[in-house]
């Protein structure tokens, strides 16, 4: 980070400059849309309606080049081994590689292995396509069920296969509520697990076996396993023909692209599954290619770091005008906060600036009605990140869809316009009030405006533009995590509470003494003991 101290300086200096400025004003210059903006294809991402100025821009260009961002992703993409606290290379870009040549890790190319999985899981979805299986159950938690989940919803359209079930909860109540009503003789399980030892998935995986056995099902024919592993998935006693492998240089929430996506290729069919792959690879020779200026995916990072380490903007909102993108925040956070929510960089020194920030919202124009109201008044700034198709896929309701553009872009409007007090008085002059109580009325119905928010476009949400959307946000998080100097590849934040759930298990069990626990959590446990049966 010593090497970039300069650039956030420099950075610093333009906040400081420019942060009482009206964003609305930056458009007294003609032509800002289309010079603060950014397309690949017929994906348009507009980040006009932020404080982002020619200055600020090329400010921000200077720390990528500064953080040798371009050597980066030339190291991630051939499979260098960036994750350097597991020695292990980033290359989840290769199981979209479909045409793209080798790559080799350690010298070897892992095309031929990525292209033979890839067959196998064709054939295999194929056939289930076409069997008398009618529900696939997935059981996989993180990136081994947000991702296949997420993009299940987001496709809907495009399902002709059996339906797709997504287990991920330890809560008993998760993989109950999903069974009850599934014929076990027509249902295929998929245990999903990259290290196919974690407890929640192995629990759930053991309970689905025993429910088929106890229904008439055949574990042995109906369960399929997706996993690093192959001698853990042979230990459960699933056949090899339907193991479904990948190496440890595919991150868990970066896996959606390969095997941990059969649960998608069995919904939407390989073809589908094939275009989405392409639209992965169409970003990602569009992130290699592309100016900084011009590239999406790096646009969209710098206006991430603008927000969040330089205005200190705690968290981003991303708000997708699309309900059938309704867990693509669910999916973000995992891809984002597990990625650069890190105190260290590479080299255990801490992070000069703040790590990455809080990802969070929901489904447009559902939000409006819930949280819009801090968004536009609270006293804390959120960054908003509005997605919308220009295109629905439901040619009879036009209408609904062009609502939902409306919605959309009157809330980037609204957020930057704001309602000046005199605007407000006008409107309760309108409505009778006068003297105090017209004051007091028209406080309440000022927004201060100047929140910043960009808007992706896209054309209509099919399974290459999904695949677009999804490897945007995970370059955006590589382009982050090396300006930040972390390791966006570890996630050794979840280990602490999965080592203490495991201590607990036999206090909660009453083998273990609670003595150990500190007072609160032995009150804890003493209390939810002395209440259940
Ligand atoms: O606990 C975090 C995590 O390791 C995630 O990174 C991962 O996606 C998830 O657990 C599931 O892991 P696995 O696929 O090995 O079951």
């Amino acid at each position: 980070m010593g090497g970039l101290t300069s650039h956030w300086d420099a950075l610093a200096a333009r906040f400081g400059a420019t942060a009482d400025r009206s964003i609305l004003s930056l458009f007294d210059e003609a032509g800002r849309a289309e010079a603060f903006s950014a397309q690949t294809g017929d994906m348009l991402f507009d980040y006009s309606k932020t404080n982002i100025d020619a200055e600020t821009r090329a400010a921000l260009i200077a720390l990528l080049d500064a953080a040798d961002v371009a050597g980066k992703r030339a190291q991630m993409f051939a499979g260098a081994p960036i994750n350097d606290t597991e020695g292990r290379a980033v290359l989840h870009t290769a199981l979209r590689n479909l045409d793209g040549g080798p790559v080799l890790v350690d010298g070897v190319d892992v095309m031929p292995g990525v292209l033979d999985t890839l067959t196998r899981m064709r054939s295999f979805a194929q056939d289930i396509r076409e069997s008398e299986i009618t529900d696939v159950v997935n059981i996989g938690i993180g990136g081994s069920d947000l991702g296949p989940a997420m993009a299940v919803d987001a496709l809907a359209p495009y399902h002709d296969g059996p339906r797709c079930h997504f287990v991920s909860n330890v809560d008993g109540a998760h993989i109950a509520d999903t069974l009850r009503g599934l014929d076990a003789r027509r249902t295929l399980v998929i245990v999903a697990s990259k290290t196919f030892t974690t407890i929640e998935t192995m629990t759930n995986a053991r309970t689905a076996k025993a429910w088929m056995q106890a229904h008439g099902g055949e574990p042995q024919a109906q369960f399929a396993a997706l996993s690093t592993s192959e001698e853990k998935t042979r230990a459960f006693g699933i056949p090899a023909e339907r193991v479904f492998g990948f190496e440890d240089w595919v991150g868990g929430r970066y896996s959606v692209w390969g095997p941990i996506g059969l649960s998608l290729m069995i919904a939407i069919g390989p073809k589908g599954f094939d275009a989405f792959l392409r639209g992965g690879q169409a970003m990602d020779r569009h992130f290699q290619a592309a100016d900084w200026s011009e590239n999406v995916p790096a646009m969209l990072a710098l206006v991430g770091i603008w927000h969040a380490q330089v205005c200190g903007h705690a968290s981003r909102a991303v708000l997708p005008y699309d309900q059938r993108l309704a867990r693509l925040p669910d999916y973000l956070q995992q891809l984002e906060m597990e990625s650069n929510g890190k105190g260290v960089q590479m080299d255990g020194s801490p992070v000069a600036v703040s790590s990455g920030p809080i990802v969070w919202g929901a489904a447009g124009t559902n939000g409006q009605h819930a949280f819009y109201q801090l968004i536009h008044q609270g006293t804390r700034v959120v960054p908003c990140e509005f997605m919308v198709a220009a295109e629905g896929h439901e040619a009879e309701l036009a209408h609904h869809h062009r609502l939902l553009i409306a919605n959309c872009l009157a809330q980037s409007e609204a957020l930057m316009r704001g309602r000046s007090l005199d605007e407000a008085r006008g409107k309760m002059a309108d409505a009778g009030f006068t003297g105090d109580e017209l004051e007091r009325q028209a406080q309440h119905r000022v927004f201060e405006g100047n929140r910043p928010s960009t808007t992706l476009v896209y054309p209509k949400l099919d399974p290459f533009t999904l695949g677009q959307i999804v490897a945007l946000y995970e370059h955006r998080v590589f382009v982050e995590g090396v300006v930040l100097g972390i390791n966006s590849y570890d996630q050794w934040g979840v280990e602490l509470g999965k080592e203490l759930a495991t201590s607990l298990q036999p206090v909660i069990e009453g083998s273990a003494p609670a003595s150990t626990k500190d007072e609160s959590t032995a009150a804890l446990v003493g209390f939810i003991r002395r209440h259940s049966a």
